[in-house]
């Protein structure tokens, strides 16, 4: 038997931190503070049950949804998450791949260590993928416009708005450790040099150009102004903010709390999720990450109301394991076991997947 045959993303996770040097693997798996929330995005799922309904001819099964202008062919998508050529050489650009051959969309963090002109060009080669380009309030306007306009020039079809980072986490971890990029790394999206990068801590950097005094009537009135492409935000947890969301006109949310790297002891975001949809009554589009380690999970977030979901760290850990092929495997796991997990359930669409498939909630955990 192999030794380390990797079966599943927990599998992926103990190959990567055998491969990833300590500074790499405490930086990618860190959350904020006291690690609360990070821990609970992943836990949380485990107070939900499925109750499956049986004998519904589950032969075939249709996994795909509608995002952006096409299917993509299953409720997946993959967050942005900078410095993946940290993970492996080819960073983004296997991320990209990994995506188009799966037949799912991607999110580019502004951190990115390749352009995203790269970035869509060798996704759209192996097949049809959409890219949506992850975007911090700026102190320079004019740098955020040039990153929106790259974006849209390169195809991208939506900016994410990360609205729960107004400064950086409190992130224990990277401060011992004095985490500091390798060498050699840039960050094309906010124009910095891997010189520069070298210069401050990964926190000075953020705080030079990221703006703390943004707002719904700043922000969103102004990236309309610019671009065509859709605008979603991301990292909503409280009801109030999806009515904000729809107010301004957004197209989407996800409901995240940043993996867990933000502000600490936020609820997990599968336990946001109910609420958030309430409040939302099908009037904008609801997605969500933070923990999401299954199939299993996936269709518990679906079944709760999500429409799709997105998974940052099992990206970087197959990254580690094997740069794109590692990132397919992920994939294929997460979509066997949703598969699976629909047909085990008696669902034959994704529209058969209803809180009515959530039998048993347990208030205070597994
Ligand atoms: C992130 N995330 C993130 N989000 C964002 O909006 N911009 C960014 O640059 C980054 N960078 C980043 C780096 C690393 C190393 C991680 C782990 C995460 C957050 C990311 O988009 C997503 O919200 C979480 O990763 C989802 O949680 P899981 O799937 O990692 O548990």
């Amino acid at each position: 038997m192999e030794k380390h045959k990797i079966l599943c993303i927990a599998d992926l996770e103990a190959a990567a931190s055998r491969v990833m040097p300590q500074s790499t693997s405490d930086f990618y798996n860190s959350g904020a503070t006291n690690q609360v929330t990070v821990r609970e995005n992943s836990s949380a799922y485990g107070k939900y049950r499925i109750l499956p309904r049986v004998l519904k001819n589950v032969a075939e099964v249709d996994t795909k949804i509608g995002m952006f202008d096409r299917e993509i062919s299953f409720p997946l998508c993959v967050s942005p998450a900078g410095l993946q050529a940290m993970a492996h050489p080819d960073g983004e650009l296997a991320t990209s791949r990994a995506c188009a051959s799966l037949g799912i969309n991607m999110g580019i963090s502004s951190y990115a260590n390749y352009p995203v002109e790269q970035i869509t060009a060798v996704g759209t080669e192996i097949g049809p993928i959409h890219h949506a380009m992850q975007l911090y309030s700026m102190t320079d306007r004019a740098k955020e416009a040039r990153i929106v306009h790259r974006a849209e020039a390169s195809g991208c079809k939506a900016i994410l708005l990360t609205a729960d980072s107004p400064v950086l986490g409190v992130r224990y971890n990277e401060w011992r450790n004095g985490f500091l990029p390798p060498a050699g790394l840039e960050y094309s999206m906010v124009e910095m040099t891997s010189k520069q990068i070298q210069k401050q801590s990964h926190d000075d950097s953020f705080t030079s150009f990221n703006s703390a005094a943004h707002s719904w009537a700043t922000e969103i009135p102004w990236l309309r102004s610019i671009t065509k492409m859709e605008i979603w935000i991301k990292g909503i947890l409280a009801p109030e903010d999806v009515e904000m969301a729809i107010e301004y006109g957004c197209d989407g949310v996800i409901i995240s709390n940043h993996g867990g790297r933000q502000l600490d002891e936020t609820p997990a975001t599968i336990d946001a999720l109910p609420a958030c949809v309430q409040a939302a009554r099908g009037r904008i589009r609801i997605h969500i990450d933070g923990g999401i380690r299954s199939g299993t999970d996936m269709f518990k977030a679906l079944a709760l109301g999500a429409e799709c979901c997105w998974v940052g760290r099992p990206m970087l850990w197959g990254l580690a394991v094997d740069g794109q092929r590692g990132v397919e495997l992920m994939l294929r796991i997460l979509y066997n076991e949703f598969k699976r997990c629909m047909q085990l359930a008696g669902c034959k669409s994704i529209a058969d997947i209803t809180s009515s498939r959530i039998g048993v909630v347990r208030p205070d955990g597994p």
